[in-house]
């Protein structure tokens, strides 16, 4: 179960670097509006069904994940990625995890323990993946002195799907909170992929976008290609193509022209830990967009659910950034665009300072200004 850095390395030929149309076509057609991320399948004894993101756009492809080290794997190498995400996996693969163990209730117990640890060190920046860890863990708590451990096991499941149902409401609530919100507003910009995909369905900051669409509202999304990794390329751009949103693909480094030539009014992303303070961690580039977006007068917000929060950490100068692999940058999708033993540095996410953030959009409201006060307030935790 050690942990292991490694890329993301795409699982079959046809995938990232095959371009064809036709492949991009029947995906199309095959698809519905609705991007179901993960599907449990079964029972206690089921497994965790879920889409391969390495492949997208050129290749829609299903794993099933019958053991815990298989989903360790695909949160590891982005498989299923985005917060929300990877705090189901997590769920689910706790489930999956516990299937090799019987009855026993020493060695179930211990199990238990011993598969959250293992789940707990495939991503350290998404507070979602400790977040869900935890709530498994207490819902054991709260039963193991009274249930047999095969109804332990069916009240985990529950536990596993209720995070994933829960998710699924939060993220329609999120929207409808954040499309009063870009009233008037005519261009948006987003970056790295905060949809369906990273959630149990519709997505945080792309739920927003769907919603104002949903109430007729003409949006023009640009969309940030989001280097090293391209999840807004390979993964926004095709889910508002899916949904019929106008989308403008822009390299990363194009943001400040984009701003400066008018055609975005607001800045939406994601965000995989906030601080107690308001400052969010998301994927690397977000800053700078937050500064860029200050620099021009342009209202930037963060959409997440209350899951995102991590108030045990005072600012986002506690919030464990993730650094991975340097071959995601000097050999992107397998070819080498760098010389041989660059130095690289690749942190996979940054911290905007609170002060940056016009509000944070959440289920049970909009947090503006962003402070500590408001935070607690609409949280619900004074
Ligand atoms: O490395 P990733 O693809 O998991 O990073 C994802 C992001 O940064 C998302 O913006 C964030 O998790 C929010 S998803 C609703």
């Amino acid at each position: 179960m050690a942990s292991t850095p490694c890329d993301v390395a795409p699982k079959s030929k046809a995938s990232l670097e095959d371009d064809q149309p036709h492949l991009a076509n029947s995906l199309t057609t095959n698809m519905t509006n609705k991007v179901e991320t993960m599907i449990w399948q079964g029972g206690t004894e089921g497994h965790l069904d879920m889409i391969d993101q390495t492949l997208l756009p050129n290749e829609m492809f299903r794993i099933e994940c019958r053991d815990v080290e298989t989903v360790w794997e695909a949160i590891k190498m982005l498989r299923v990625r985005g917060a929300p995400a990877i705090g189901i996996a997590a769920a689910y693969g706790v489930v999956v995890g516990l299937q090799t163990v019987n009855d026993e209730t020493e060695a179930f117990f211990a199990r238990f323990d011993e598969v959250t640890a293992y789940l707990a060190t495939s991503r350290p920046t998404a507070v979602n993946l400790f977040w869900a860890l935890d709530r498994m863990r207490r819902k054991m708590d709260s039963v193991r002195e009274d249930l047999s451990v095969a109804e332990i096991r069916e009240k985990l499941l529950v536990e596993a799907k209720l995070i994933h149902e829960e998710d699924r409401k939060m993220c329609h609530s999120i929207g409808a909170h954040g499309a009063d919100l870009l009233k008037g507003v005519k261009g948006v910009l987003t970056h790295c992929n905060a949809g369906g995909l990273a959630t149990a369905e519709y997505g945080t900051a792309l739920s927003v976008f769907f919603t104002a669409q949903d109430q007729g509202h003409d949006l023009h999304v640009y969309v940030d290609e989001t280097r090293p990794l391209l999840q807004g390329a390979r993964l926004t751009a095709w889910e508002l193509m899916q949904r019929g949103i106008n989308a403008t693909l822009i390299c990363d480094s194009m943001a400040a022209q984009v701003m400066r030539e008018g055609r975005v009014q607001a800045v939406v992303t994601g965000a995989d830990r906030i601080a107690a303070n308001g400052d969010s961690a998301n994927k690397i580039g977000t800053y700078s967009l937050a500064v860029l977006a200050r620099a021009h007068g342009i209202p930037f917000f963060i959409a997440a659910p209350s899951s995102t929060f991590d108030v045990t950490l005072s600012s986002g100068d506690e919030i464990p950034i993730e650094e991975r692999s340097s071959t995601e940058i000097t050999h992107g999708f397998g070819r080498q665009t760098a010389p041989t033993g660059v130095q690289v540095y690749n942190p996979a996410f940054d911290v905007t300072p609170a002060e940056l953030i016009e509000a944070i959009i959440t289920e049970n409201g909009v947090i503006q200004p962003v402070n500590e006060e408001n935070i607690q307030r609409v949280l619900n935790y004074v």
